[in-house]
């Protein structure tokens, strides 16, 4: 609406007000406010945001009536979102479904779309404005800006790192790698979080590029090298390992300073570059002391084991032809190491009480292309994404039974999963998921979401998904830091 439009209807219904003498503007859900929304400098939540929502939404989200389980009639109550995810993701509103729903929604935007009158245009914008400054309240606080749980998890074909709060299970925060001049197709891989929490870092396999960013989510270092793929960050020192992603043959791992962010060169390793015996180490894991790194050729089938103190190339044992190892997770006693056969529908079982003689004892079945997998903090089971088969397998550590979770044809949201992080207590699994294949079909219809990728929450309580949060194209690596 132009602004002399907008003047003119606000002057025509205060006419009508004053006529009629009995308007209710909480039954029409389409009065002005008699606020010119353009005009407001410091947007000011309870005076400002609040009685929009009041008018317009909260008889159907409000304490009485909620309807998606949302109710937006505080703003406590606005940030938890609703019973499938967030409402706003502060910062974002583009990105955001409360704003999705009033501008994108297929059919009729929403409520129209329940019968009930739309905002206007200045209504909506004035949202948007208020999300994209950060969604705060009268205190001036910022959702989740204390989180002491974070899911980092890379949608990879959208440019963008989406950070979920572990507790809530929400997105809180996005951060679109082409705010910081990468390239739209730049592909942020996999992400690390320093156990300080003040930094975290993403591969970007197109760029070529190593991203250091504070937890503010503000850049603060970049580094180069080819095909940087999955991250390894030592638990004490600070030292982080790169593997390689298998779109140019290379057989060095990368490993870099996280303080001065640039390439290491000590032992074995010459400007950041250990030599391997084998070609695309991609799989990529640190024991729990940080001595040692363990890698896979994805092409040559060969375990390898790196020495951190060296920083050197230790031993390697062949791992199986065809087995096409991809990812590894080691159990908290750091005896044993559980390694994804992506070619085999395997994962395979390798003792490593001696880090430098490795010895291959056994052979799980599970799901196919078995991709990123993570022990749970108790060493008793081992989850496993299955990218092939659109399941799950929970493998018992003890007794070798597996269990398989999803329906397998990708509706349930495992579409196509990638990545997997396991709480810090044990409770929950998150799995990122690609939905390149759009099987998994999001809630909505915003006309531009059909291939939006998934994290998936699974309780491990009963091995059921609890949720599944809509991210942006290609849910891929993640990682998980809490203080
Ligand atoms: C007449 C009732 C009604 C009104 C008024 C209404 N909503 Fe809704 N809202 C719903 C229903 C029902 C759903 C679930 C829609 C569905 O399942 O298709 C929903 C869903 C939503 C969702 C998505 C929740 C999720 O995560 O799935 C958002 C966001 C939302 N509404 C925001 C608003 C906002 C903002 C307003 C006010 C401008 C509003 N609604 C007004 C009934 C209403």
């Amino acid at each position: 609406m132009t602004r002399f439009l907008k003047i003119f209807s606000a002057v025509l219904l205060a006419g009508v007000v004053a006529l009629s003498c009995s308007k209710d503007s909480s039954s029409t859900g389409d009065d002005d406010h008699g606020i010119d929304y353009g005009s407001i400098t410091d947007i000011q939540y309870s005076q400002h945001v609040q009685p929009l929502l009041n008018d317009d939404c909260v008889s159907c989200h409000g304490p009485n009536r909620a309807d998606a389980g949302l109710r937006l009639d505080s703003w406590d109550e606005l940030i938890k979102g609703s019973q499938f995810g967030e409402a706003v993701i502060p910062f974002d509103a583009d990105h955001s479904v409360m704003i999705e729903m009033l501008t994108k929604l297929a059919g009729a935007v929403h409520p129209a779309d329940q019968g009930e009158s739309a905002l206007d245009s200045a209504e909506i914008a004035f949202l948007a404005r208020w999300i994209d400054e950060g969604a705060q309240n009268d205190a001036d606080e910022i959702p989740y800006a204390n989180s002491t749980g974070k899911v980092y998890v890379c949608s990879q074909d959208g440019a963008i790192v989406n950070i979920i709060d572990v507790d809530a299970k929400v997105v809180i925060r996005n951060v679109d790698m082409q705010d910081f001049g990468f390239a739209p197709d730049s592909k942020p891989h996999h992400v690390a979080a320093a156990p300080d929490g003040r930094n975290w870092f993403v591969t970007m396999i197109s760029a070529g590029t190593i991203a250091k960013f504070n937890a503010n989510n503000e850049l603060v270092a970049t580094d180069t090298t080819e095909v940087p793929a999955l991250l390894a960050i030592h638990p004490t020192e600070n030292v982080l390992y790169v593997s390689r992603f298998v779109s140019v043959v290379t057989t060095s791992l990368y490993v870099l300073d996280t303080q001065s962010f640039t390439p290491i060169t000590s032992g074995g390793a010459t400007d950041g570059r250990i030599e391997m015996p084998r070609p695309v180490p991609h799989g990529l894991t640190i024991d729990h002391n940080g001595d040692y790194i363990y890698t896979a050729s994805l092409s040559d089938n060969e375990l390898m084991v790196v020495s951190n103190a060296s920083k050197d190339f230790e031993t390697g044992i062949p791992v199986g032809n065809n087995s096409n190892p991809l990812q590894m997770t080691i159990s908290p006693d750091n005896s044993t190491l559980y390694l994804s056969a992506s070619g085999k529908e395997q994962m395979l079982i390798v003792d490593i009480s001696d880090p430098t003689a490795p010895v291959l004892i056994d052979s799980v079945q599970v799901g196919v292309n078995p991709w990123h997998t993570m022990i749970t903090p108790d060493g008793a089971y081992v989850y496993v994404a299955n990218l092939g088969s659109n399941t799950v397998s929970v493998i018992n550590t003890a007794t070798k039974d597996v269990q398989t979770i999803g329906a397998g044809d990708g509706s349930d949201g495992l579409s196509q999963p990638h990545g997997l992080v396991v709480s810090p207590d044990g409770r929950y699994v998150f799995v990122s998921c690609r939905n390149t294949t759009g099987d998994y079909h999001p809630r909505y219809d915003f006309g531009d979401n059909a291939l939006a990728g998934a994290v998936v929450v699974i309780n491990t309580a009963t091995n059921q998904i609890e949720k599944v949060l809509e991210i942006e194209e290609f849910g891929s690596g993640m990682t998980i830091w809490s203080n």
